[in-house]
């Protein structure tokens, strides 16, 4: 079956599955306006960057900025004086109201989901940081609401708009190595915790406000230097691992360029779970349903922590596909097995394709860099359309949190019915697809 009618299939099938939805009233696909007024939920580390992307874009106002960490907030309205500040986005929200247009998230993942829910039951456009959401159930809620709102949206991963990326997609859609039957993709970061439960009595520092940084997890008592900043990506509560933080955007261009759906199965081979951090070594095997730019199915593998980059052994390349003597794999990066050859593609840089004689008069497709950020504020003021929006970055953060949850069943291999949204041999596992959102935190449409 031809692979696009194949995608728009299945994206129809998940979108039998949502409830009736109201139209809303703001800022829509294909609207225009003068000034773009932005608020920003999380404005300390990414955020910061983030705020300061989209404040380049000639026709942004930056309306409001909002962070439970006054010291982050402090730092981020030096910047921009003349925006509002609020430390909990519920009440940023309902108190701007329809003087700001679209807003941005760039939280710990665990509160993506949330923030940018209520943005959209409000009718706002939303760039919301990667990966998408924290549970596969967000991520195909927060995709089914855009849709049905016609919400201009965009994921952020701004490397998706980066040429070397672009490129590498345009080379495999082009059928440069022909047909790809397995992806290898790994990152030697190591956002995982394999210690024990934390202890002690600790003083939350006066510049945070800890009950809204847990937001809809569980309440439990603040440690330093456990949760904020940043180190939240290694427990199982609040943020992916390596697989969501860095296999989101290394996955991002094998996901693009195969356009692929959702996988069939996925298996993941780790230490056993100790119900707080994620493992610091993992090794994640997917199986996807064909497409035209594929064999009858695609595997994908991925490396992280001491497991990456994988070894001859793992990537099992013979005769002429086997790589030369020395070659050495980048430290982050994927690799395409094709039927005619195998591209390595180093994270954001230039494709290598070998063997380098058969490819050495392959001419590149001129591709140039686009700004991801300010696609996405053109695309709010009516031009354009972006290149991440939550119909493409929603089942890519599905496929990636399917391997999340494997992670907590070393070794079993699941089944995945995507239509459902169930593991077909797993109950527990089942168990794992969302959360219950501590009172206070619970938003329409989640
Ligand atoms: N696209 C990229 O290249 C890239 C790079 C780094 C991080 N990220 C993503 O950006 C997000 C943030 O990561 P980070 O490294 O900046 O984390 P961080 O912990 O350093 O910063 C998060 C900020 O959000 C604030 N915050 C936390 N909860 C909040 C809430 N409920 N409301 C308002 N503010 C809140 C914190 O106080 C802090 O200022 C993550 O989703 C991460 O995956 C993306």
């Amino acid at each position: 079956m031809n692979s696009s009618i194949q995608r728009r299939q299945f994206m129809q099938t998940v979108a039998a599955g949502v409830s009736a939805l109201s139209v809303p009233c703001s800022v829509r696909a294909g609207s225009s306006l003068e000034k773009l007024r932005t608020a920003h939920i999380g404005v300390g580390g990414m955020g910061l960057s983030d705020l300061r992307s989209i404040a380049s874009h000639p026709d942004v106002e930056i309306a409001a900025l909002c962070d439970v960490d006054s010291d982050k907030l402090g730092q981020a309205a030096a910047e921009q004086p003349a925006a509002g500040k609020f430390a909990d986005y519920r009440e940023m929200l309902s108190t701007m109201g329809d003087s700001v247009d679209a807003i941005v998230v760039s939280t710990p993942d665990h509160s993506h989901a949330p923030a940018a829910m209520l943005a959209m039951n409000l009718g706002k456009p939303v760039y919301c940081q990667k990966p998408l959401t924290h549970e596969v159930y967000e991520a195909r809620q927060l995709r089914l609401v855009a849709e049905q709102k016609q919400l201009v949206t965009q994921m952020g991963i701004q490397i998706h708009s980066a040429a070397v990326y672009r490129r590498a997609v345009r080379m495999i859609q082009e059928g440069v190595v022909g047909r790809v039957s397995h992806v290898h993709a790994w990152s030697n970061k190591n956002w995982g915790y394999d210690g024990g439960p934390f202890s002690g009595e600790h003083p939350v520092p006066d510049s945070l406000n800890w009950d809204l940084w847990l937001g809809p997890a569980a309440f439990r008592p603040f440690v330093p230097r456990v949760y904020h900043p940043a180190n939240w990506r290694r427990l199982i509560d609040f943020g992916t691992g390596t697989l969501g933080d860095m296999g989101v955007h290394i996955f991002d261009t094998p996901y693009a360029a195969l356009e692929l759906t959702a996988p069939t199965w996925v298996r993941t081979t780790c230490r056993e779970p100790n119900g707080i951090g994620h493992p610091t070594a993992n090794v994640v095997e997917y199986e996807f349903p064909g497409t035209t730019h594929t064999t009858d199915t695609m595997l994908w593998t991925w490396y992280d922590g001491a497991k990456a980059p994988p070894s001859a052994d793992d990537l099992n390349l013979s005769g002429e596909l086997a790589l030369p003597d020395g070659f050495a794999l980048p430290g982050q990066g994927s690799l395409f097995v094709g039927e005619n050859g195998v591209m390595v593609l180093p994270h954001i840089s230039e494709a290598v394709l070998l063997p380098e004689a058969r490819f050495q008069d392959t001419e590149r497709p001129d591709v140039a860099n686009q700004d991801h950020y300010h696609q996405w504020v053109d695309a709010c003021r009516g031009t354009g359309s972006t290149s991440a929006d939550f119909t493409y970055s929603g089942p890519l953060t599905e496929a990636l949190l399917l391997g999340v949850v494997a992670n907590r069943f070393p070794g079993q291999q699941l089944g995945w019915d995507a239509d459902n949204m169930r593991f077909t041999n797993l109950d527990d596992a089942n168990q794992l697809l969302r959360r219950i959102n501590r009172e206070g935190f619970a938003v329409e449409n989640l």
